[in-house]
Formats: C-alpha cells, sequence, structure tokens
C-alpha cells in the first residue's frame, strides 16, 4: 500500500511556464497584454479555426457565447443534465432556460432527448464532450442544422480531442474550453472561445471586455489611441499575461500530456479488462479521445459493492477520486426551480450511482499508476465472491 495519499489530480507546470511568466511581471503587462494575443493564435492554429477569443474561465466562455447570440428572457437552451454545474448556470445568468436532457449510455449528451425538449422556445443546444470523447456531434449539428438552433460546445474537458479527424472547436458555431487547474492544460484559471465566424469573433472581443470598442492592448500601446467606445454593456471576462504566459506553455506540451493521458488509459484498461463487476470507458470509433476522466463504473451488488464503498475502500488504500457528476436534476437549485419528474433521466441517474472518477493525469509517475492497478484489483478481488457480476465495457 502507499505510503502517500495519491491526489485526484495535479497539475503539471514546468520550469518554462514559470520563467514566462516571471517575464510577464518584470514587463508590467499584468493584464492582457501581448501575451494574450500570442496565446490566441498559437491556439487557433493548434484547434483548426480562425478565432480564438481568450477569457478568465470556460464559465465566461459560455455565457458570452449566449450573449453574443442575444439569449435571453424567454429562450431556452438544451444541456444535457450529466455536467457540470456552470453549463447551465450561464444560461440562467443570462435570464433564459435551461432545459436539461439524459444522456445515452455513453455518457454524453442523448440527440432523442435534445429532439424530444425542443420546442418554440428553444434557441440553443449546448453539448458537453464528456470526459474528453467528443459526443455525437454529426447528430446534434444535424438536429440544430434542421430546427434552425445554434451549437456551442461546452469542450471544457476536451482540448486536443478529434471528431471525424478534426480538432473539436471548429465543428459547432463557438466552442469553449477550460484551463481550469485540474484540465487537460491549465492557465490557473482560464478560458478560450473558437468560432470560424469573424463578425461573430468581433462581437465576442467587445463583449470580453465591457463592451468597448478597443481592448488595454490597442489603447496603450504606441499603435493605440485613448478614444474608446462602449457599443453595449459587455462583461469583464478578459484572461491576463500572466494567465497567458503558462498557456502558451502548457500548450506545447499538451500534445505530450495527451499522449501520456493515452498511455495511462491504455494500462488500465488492460489491467482492469478481466475484472468482473466493473465497466470501462472505451474510445469510440471517429473519436479522438483525451481522456481528462477515466470514469469507472462499479456495478452494485450488495451493499459491500458499491460505488461508495468502492471509493471508501480506494480512499483507505490511499488513492484520491472523484465523481463526475451529480446530475443537474438532482442539485436543488435544478430540481426546486424545474420540477422535474424525477423518472426523466434514468440513463444519467443510473450512471451516476455508478461512477468514479480514477486519477489519470501526466504528473502521475509509473509508480502511481501501478498503485491505482493494484488498489482497484485488490478491492475488486476483496469483492469477488458477491454475485451477479459481469464484465462489460462502455463508451465515455
Ligand atoms: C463540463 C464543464 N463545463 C464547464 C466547466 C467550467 O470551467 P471553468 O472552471 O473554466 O469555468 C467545467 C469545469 O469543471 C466543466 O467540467
Amino acid at each position: 500500500m502507499r505510503c502517500t495519499f495519491l491526489p485526484y489530480c495535479l497539475p503539471f507546470i514546468g520550469e518554462e511556464e514559470i520563467e514566462e511568466v516571471a517575464d510577464s511581471l518584470r514587463s508590467g503587462w499584468v493584464t492582457t497584454g501581448p501575451k494574450v494575443k500570442k496565446f490566441e493564435s498559437d491556439f487557433a492554429a493548434y484547434v483548426g479555426v480562425k478565432h480564438a477569443i481568450a477569457v478568465n474561465s470556460c464559465t465566461a466562455a459560455l455565457e458570452l457565447s449566449l450573449a453574443a447570440l442575444d439569449i435571453g428572457p424567454g429562450d431556452e437552451v438544451i444541456v444535457p443534465t450529466l455536467t457540470f454545474c456552470a453549463t447551465a448556470n450561464v444560461v440562467v445568468h443570462r435570464g433564459a432556460a435551461p432545459v436539461l436532457v439524459d444522456v445515452g449510455e455513453d455518457f454524453q449528451i442523448d440527440p432523442a432527448a435534445i429532439e424530444r425538449a425542443i420546442t418554440p422556445k428553444t434557441r440553443a443546444i449546448v453539448p458537453v464532450h464528456y470526459g474528453g470523447q467528443p459526443c455525437d456531434l454529426q447528430a446534434v449539428l444535424e438536429i440544430a442544422r434542421r430546427r434552425g438552433l445554434a451549437v456551442v460546445e461546452d469542450a471544457a474537458h476536451a482540448i486536443g480531442a478529434q471528431y471525424d479527424g478534426q480538432r473539436i472547436g471548429v465543428h459547432g458555431l463557438m466552442t469553449a474550453f477550460s484551463f481550469y487547474a485540474t484540465k487537460n492544460m491549465t492557465t490557473g484559471e482560464g478560458g478560450m472561445l473558437t468560432t470560424n465566424d469573424p463578425a461573430l469573433a468581433d462581437r465576442l472581443r467587445v463583449l470580453s471586455l465591457h463592451g468597448m470598442s478597443r481592448d488595454a492592448w490597442a489603447r496603450y500601446t504606441e499603435v493605440g489611441s485613448w478614444y474608446y467606445e462602449v457599443c453595449e454593456a459587455g462583461y469583464k471576462f478578459n484572461m491576463t499575461d500572466l494567465q497567458a504566459a503558462l498557456g502558451i506553455h502548457q500548450l506545447k506540451r499538451l500534445d505530450a500530456f495527451i499522449a501520456r493521458r493515452r498511455d495511462i488509459a491504455a494500462q488500465y484498461a488492460a489491467a482492469f479488462a478481466d475484472l468482473e463487476g466493473l465497466i470501462l470507458p472505451v474510445e469510440l470509433p471517429g473519436r479522438f479521445h483525451v481522456y481528462h476522466l477515466y470514469p469507472l463504473r462499479v456495478l452494485e451488488a450488495g451493499s459491500q459493492w458499491n460505488r461508495n464503498s468502492f471509493i471508501q475502500s480506494l480512499r483507505e488504500a490511499k488513492v484520491g477520486t472523484s465523481v463526475h457528476f451529480i446530475p443537474l436534476h438532482r442539485q436543488p437549485f435544478y430540481r426546486d426551480r424545474c420540477a422535474y419528474n424525477p423518472d426523466s433521466f434514468p440513463v444519467a441517474d443510473k450512471i451516476y450511482s455508478q461512477i468514479v472518477s480514477l486519477p489519470l493525469y501526466p504528473k502521475m509517475s509509473n509508480e502511481d499508476v501501478l498503485d491505482v492497478i493494484q488498489a482497484v484489483r485488490a478491492v475488486a478481488a476483496s469483492s469477488m465472491r458477491k454475485p451477479n457480476r459481469s464484465s462489460r465495457t462502455t463508451a465515455a
């Protein structure tokens, strides 16, 4: 057994990032400046998209996208229930109504549930690429095209993921990314919004900084001018150069980070393949999974073998875990506000009762990976006597 506790997640910050932040501090550009511009263009080139707008979180990117679509009171936005609260909270912040829908066995938003949820008030769909695997984008985009809806992708988990050979960030109208500390690359806090639409990109930039016609970079350099106009009541969502200093170097390492994540996922898959009572994540055809999460499904068999006891046993073996996510329709705010029929989300409810996310991040050593494998196998072995077990794989 390990001597020290293995945290569920840790960021991987290198010396280059630290030097670049120090350089920003020395330069005086501590807010939005040249490094944000560079990070935006590097990110756009990486994704293969025309425009990338850096902001202070994925939450901000999502809200900005809804603001640019003029979504507000009277409008509805479709969101999967199996997501982090930010995906739906931003809809509430805009004064619109989030409409939660169920997911499929692949953990991703269920296209049939989207169809059923569309009303004359629906304006947009916000699919989430759960865990770093793209959702069924073709189906979502086809529904949106047919019903005249916008698609804003929540790609908080999916930087570098691919759908049909193209990186996530080019398919829908807008795509929001997260650089939160636990994500596949980090700027501490931070986010990015991508689009191929130049007019939309211009509006997003204006809206991201008070609705002003020029940003600080343009105003305070020798090419800038003191004059600006407030075109609309925008937000204070801009990213700082201190964050971009981290992002520039994290982006350079992203493909190596992803390779390591995929390597650890492959080791877990091989090590757990014979374990009864667990369903393992798999990569679906046509998708490139970046394994932001590795959610095991624990098939309950009696009070000694269920998700909660599994988490507890791993904790006792000094392995940290997490649960992604408590479905939003189970959260007091959404449950009370929307008065959902508790039977409306059978798949999300079932998945929620089974999931546990294992540690999986590039900073893990080979020994850490082996410790997780050993701990999971030991917990599984201690319950092998339990009846009604089956071993399968699922797409997540
Ligand atoms: C699916 C999803 N969407 C949005 C967010 C919000 O990201 P941020 O913390 O960058 O605002 C998260 C964060 O965990 C997330 O998991």
